[in-house]
């Protein structure tokens, strides 16, 4: 076994060859650990820090040499030194390691009689369904998909929209505002959109007639919860605008929409209402889908439906997007996506959709 020898002899020649005396003595020792405890006495017995061979060095080769010959024999340590630690802490331990490890074949091998992982399916909620299918319906006449910003300015969501500042017409949106922009001009002031409707105007920015789109998101409103009631709902806009779009168009467009959604069968009907944003404007109304019209509990008896808000464009918007209003027409609809499933599931209660109940979505699955 090596052990650390005072040098006699403190000329290039002798120290080189002490050095390499101690390095094959290294290899062999090293190639000589065959597991972890052998590997933990070969470790100590060279790195140490009381009584290492590395300390020894120091103490028997270098502060005992003269000082002529500190330069050769430092550099001699300095090699020694890394040399061992590299074959220490790296070579030896990585082929100990490498000798332990299992082989590809039993490391891949899998125990068949252990029980499964479960990982059960989540459903789609019915919120996004419902929007994807009144989204799909729009898409296969021809409408493209948009989407907008959740938090508007004041401009998008009522100006743009011919709601001028004060207009009664705002009061009914019960908007959230964002705290904090009394020093903004008010077009630029931010609020939670309450509509989907501004996504019309930043469309329209964007793109010169013909327009066809639909427009689904998330919208807000300074509502308490109730049974039909939130404070965070979903809408789908749509916008069409083209040269020669009539009142007829839109009747036809939403008739057939609504047959498509809820069946052939499905009647609509047109009332008079008002939005600052389309003249003239239309409730639009669906026959019961529960009594086919006849009248019941959830039609209140009179066979209809209310289901959306719909009008021409008023050609005031084309003004504040650069359309010519003398040569393009166009009508607009706006629908909540909840008031679809409720109606489409028979639920009776918004506030199941917002529960995350895992239980309820299931049932739809
Ligand atoms: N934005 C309206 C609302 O949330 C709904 C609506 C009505 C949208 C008429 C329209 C429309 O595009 O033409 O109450």
């Amino acid at each position: 076994m090596y052990r650390v020898e005072k040098l006699v002899d403190h000329s290039q020649a002798a120290v080189e060859k002490a050095v390499s005396t101690l390095l094959s003595a290294l290899q062999t020792e090293s190639a000589a650990v065959s597991n972890d405890a052998e590997y933990k006495v070969f470790r100590d017995r060279w790195l140490a820090r009381s009584n290492g061979i590395l300390t020894q060095l120091n103490d028997l080769w270098l502060k005992a040499s003269p000082k002529d010959a500190k330069r050769i024999v430092g550099q001699a340590v300095n090699t020694v030194r890394s040399n061992v630690e590299r074959e220490v802490t790296v070579e030896c331990r990585a082929r100990l390691d490498s000798g332990n490890a299992q082989s590809p074949l039993e490391a891949s091998r899998v125990d068949v009689t252990l029980p499964g992982i479960r990982r059960p399916l989540g459903a789609e909620h019915l919120v996004i369904r419902t929007m994807n299918d009144i989204v799909s319906v729009f898409r296969d006449m021809g409408y493209s998909v948009g989407e907008g910003p959740e938090v508007e300015t004041d401009y998008y969501n009522f100006e743009s929209l011919n709601f001028p500042p004060d207009h009664p017409a705002r009061d009914t949106q019960d908007t959230i505002f964002i705290a904090g922009q009394q020093s903004r001009p008010q077009r630029d002031r931010l609020l939670l959109r309450t509509h989907t409707s501004p996504v019309q105007i930043r469309t329209m920015e964007k793109q010169a007639p013909p327009v066809r789109i639909v427009i689904p998101g998330k919208v807000h409103r300074h509502d308490t919860p109730d049974a039909t009631h939130s404070p965070v709902f979903h809408q789908v806009e749509g916008l069409a605008v083209d040269e020669g779009i009539t009142f007829c168009d839109l009747k036809g467009t939403l008739d057939h929409a609504m047959k498509a959604f809820f069946g052939p069968k499905v009647r609509t009907k047109f009332q008079p209402s008002f939005f600052p944003f389309t003249e003239p404007s239309a409730e639009v109304y669906v026959s019961c889908i529960f009594c086919g019209g006849k009248g019941c509990r959830i039609c209140k008896q009179s066979g209809w439906i209310e289901l959306l808000g719909s009008g021409m464009v008023d050609p005031a918007l084309y003004g504040f997007v650069g359309y010519d209003p003398e040569k393009v027409s166009g009508f607009a609809f706006g629908m909540g996506v909840e008031r679809f499933a409720m109606l489409m599931y028979g639920l009776d209660d918004i506030q199941q959709f917002y529960l995350g109940d895992v239980r309820f979505l299931e049932q739809f699955a």
